[in-house]
């Protein structure tokens, strides 16, 4: 049972393998994704947003992912694994490359994810040049919800489809392994995905991607608020957990009435 490898992903998407990936946070739900067959699991920052109970992403620090990569990585043993860089950890190319290096020094995760399109060009070319394997993050980018004004498809004008034919192309020219899709319309997907050697991972990108990705909350219904309209929930967790938690609080409640209080010697 060896871990997969940058490699083994490129190969996939030579023999038109599609690549399963989904998110974990903790070295619990890592294994159990692993053990379903996933091919990467992703630590993303939406650790904001599922496990932080922030309102969005901004708020994750670098020590925030490394701590809950490094609980991914003792979770898990076959599956690549994929650390996002959190805002403000890239603001520029040497600290980008600095906070990568303690990701994957302090975590042994094989790979980073950095959010961003031409913008993030030279810093892709400066990790890769170090070593470092990149997965490229385009569409809707979540760390930049408020230059963005919400969350919403891209790549419907064909100015906005032809930017982000451009960002595919010089991030992959630039190095990154693989290249997140996130609420790209399904026909520049696929586009983009026929465009490009490297595999792109979709999230609410339709169907012709080579890979696809979900927020594991999303897939399996552990949520408080409806999960966003492209996740289809295949179970629904959430109620599992609250009818198991209700069965413990009245069995517990049922098995006594009063106890004495002990008497006190004043
Ligand atoms: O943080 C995250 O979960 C992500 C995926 C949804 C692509 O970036
Ligand atoms: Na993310």
């Amino acid at each position: 049972l060896r871990r997969l490898t940058t490699r083994d992903i490129a190969a996939m998407r030579r023999r038109g393998e599609a690549i399963a990936m989904l998110t974990a946070y903790d070295a619990t739900m890592a294994a159990l994704v692993e053990a379903a067959g996933v091919d990467m699991i992703l630590v993303g920052d939406s650790l904001g947003n599922v496990v932080l109970g922030h309102e969005t992403t901004l708020p994750v620090t670098l020590d925030d992912m490394i701590r809950h990569a490094a609980a991914v990585k003792r979770g898990s043993q076959r599956a690549l694994l994929v650390c996002d860089m959190p805002f403000g950890s890239v603001t520029d190319p040497d600290t980008a490359l600095r906070n990568a290096v303690r990701v994957i020094k302090e975590t042994g995760v094989e790979a980073v994810k950095i959010e961003g399109g031409l913008a993030m060009v030279p810093t892709v070319q400066r990790l890769v040049a170090h070593g470092i394997a990149v997965v490229a993050h385009i569409g809707l980018t979540p760390q930049h919800v408020h230059q963005m004004g919400g969350y919403y498809m891209h790549g419907k004008d064909e100015a906005s489809a032809e930017r982000l034919r451009q960002e595919a192309r010089a991030l992959e020219a630039a190095g990154a392994f693989a290249i997140v899709l996130e609420c790209v319309t399904p026909a520049l997907a696929s586009e983009i995905t026929h465009m490009l050697t490297i595999p792109t991972i979709g999230i609410g990108s339709g169907k012709d991607c080579a890979g696809q990705v979900l927020v594991i909350n999303d897939l399996i219904g552990l949520n408080t608020a409806p999960p966003p309209s492209f996740a289809r929930p295949r179970a629904d967790v959430a109620a599992i957990i609250k009818a198991a938690v209700g069965e413990y609080v009245s069995e517990t409640k049922a098995l006594r009435g009063p106890i004495p209080l002990p008497r006190r010697a004043d």
